[in-house]
């Protein structure tokens, strides 16, 4: 008796998963067929080969309320990439929490309220990832970026140099936020700033630039 109804049982589940199996392939076979010769409306999710063969996509409801899409590249997935619309925008006028920070027009006025200060240490590490391709490990303005390659344009500036180094702490966080001396310059007589640093105010938060500071001048000491 036993014996007899497992043979039956395990020949019903075998038949059923088979079934399933037919199922699916031709179902997926239908798809790459909706896909490739028929119409595929993705808006609403109908599938047409062509009479009679009409259906209604999601194919597979278990899978939720999301109608399964049928798209030859990823590019085209439904999914929203990065900066792309719709955008949680913050609303018109906010300030981060710590305050807007104040646009100073001249050197006098960075110079005007006394140095931050920041932590040397994670100085080097932001100075490492932002600045030493361009100025180097030794600040020599010597980094990578002027490996065999023609630099035409204004070299990084050598850090070490005694024009640098007279600076105030608040010069060089001005000329870290306004994309080195001759770009601040520049931004200060209102025009673009032409220096191939970036301004850092608009990569980096204050205090990381303060941080950046600290690095500086512990490194390169002041005469
Ligand atoms: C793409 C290359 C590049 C990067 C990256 C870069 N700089 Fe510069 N930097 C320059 C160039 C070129 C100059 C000289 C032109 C100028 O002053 O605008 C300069 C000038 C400066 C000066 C002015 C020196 C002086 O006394 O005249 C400072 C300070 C400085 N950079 C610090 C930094 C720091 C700190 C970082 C990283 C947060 C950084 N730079 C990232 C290219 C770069």
């Amino acid at each position: 008796m036993f014996v007899s109804a497992t043979p039956d049982v395990s020949m019903n589940r075998r038949s059923s998963r088979t079934t399933l199996k037919l199922w699916a392939s031709a179902l997926v076979g239908l798809l790459l067929l909706a896909a490739s010769v028929g119409c595929y409306d993705s808006a609403t999710g109908d599938a047409n080969i062509g009479d009679p063969i009409n259906f209604k996509l999601p194919a597979f409801p278990e899978t939720g309320s999301n109608a399964v899409q049928l798209f030859t590249e990823m590019h085209y997935q439904p999914s929203y990439r990065s900066q792309e619309e719709p955008r949680r925008l913050p609303p018109e006028g906010s300030v981060p929490i710590t305050g807007a920070e104040v646009v100073y027009t001249s050197l006098a006025d960075y110079n005007a309220n006394p140095p931050k200060g920041g932590d040397s240490t994670l100085g080097q590490s932001l100075y490492n990832i932002n600045c030493l391709v361009c100025h180097g490990a030794a600040l020599d303005g010597n980094g990578p970026i002027m490996m065999g390659f023609n630099y035409n344009s204004a070299l990084p500036a050598d850090l070490r140099a005694d024009g640098t180094r007279r600076s105030s702490d608040n010069d060089l966080y001005a000329y870290v936020s306004g994309g080195g001396r001759m770009g601040l310059a520049l931004r200060f007589s209102g025009r673009a700033t032409q220096s191939p640093m970036p301004e850092f105010r608009r990569l980096l938060t204050e205090q990381e630039r303060w941080d950046i500071v600290s690095y500086l001048r512990v490194t390169i000491g002041q005469p």
